[in-house]
């Protein structure tokens, strides 16, 4: 199956799950990444999460709009240098959408949907690090 429909497939599922899925994203994230917590130390984990959670939404909606999407995650990823963002954080990121995303999915997670969103994953990184 294309990567596009995989992707929409599956988070169709985190759409009825939406608050699990931000609680458990951020709990795995800082099991993941301790070092990372202080970067949201000033942060309101709720609008937090709500902002990733739009930012997916958006990604996922528009994932065949390239022209959007590289304004937007660019753009987005210029931001995240003054969160205080590193490169090296990037691929624990992805790997804690994947552990949050399989955890909810559970028997309707499998390799295939794994490769589609690592392969769109891959994108993002690109094009939220491009101008950095
Ligand atoms: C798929 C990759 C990512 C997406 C879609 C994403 C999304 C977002 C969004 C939408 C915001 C809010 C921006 C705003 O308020 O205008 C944000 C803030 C933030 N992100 Fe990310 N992010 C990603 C990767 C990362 C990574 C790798 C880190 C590093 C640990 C990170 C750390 C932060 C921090 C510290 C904030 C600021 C929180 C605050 O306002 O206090 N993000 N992110």
């Amino acid at each position: 199956m294309d990567d596009t429909i995989l992707v929409e497939k599956s988070f169709e599922i985190i759409k009825g799950n939406k608050k699990e899925f931000i609680n458990k994203f951020y709990y795995n994230l800082f099991d993941m990444a301790p070092e990372v917590k202080q970067l949201f130390k000033n942060t309101d984990e709720v609008k937090q999460g709500e902002k990733l959670y739009n930012a997916l939404l958006l990604l996922v909606e528009n994932i065949k709009d390239s022209e959007l999407l590289e304004d937007v995650l660019s753009s987005l990823g210029k931001d995240h240098v003054s969160y205080g963002a590193q490169l090296a954080h990037y691929p624990v990121v992805g790997e804690c959408l994947i552990i949050t995303f399989k955890s909810i999915l559970k028997e309707k997670w499998n390799q295939e949907t794994e490769k589609a969103w690592l392969n769109t994953y891959n994108t993002v990184i690109k094009l939220m690090t491009k101008n950095i």
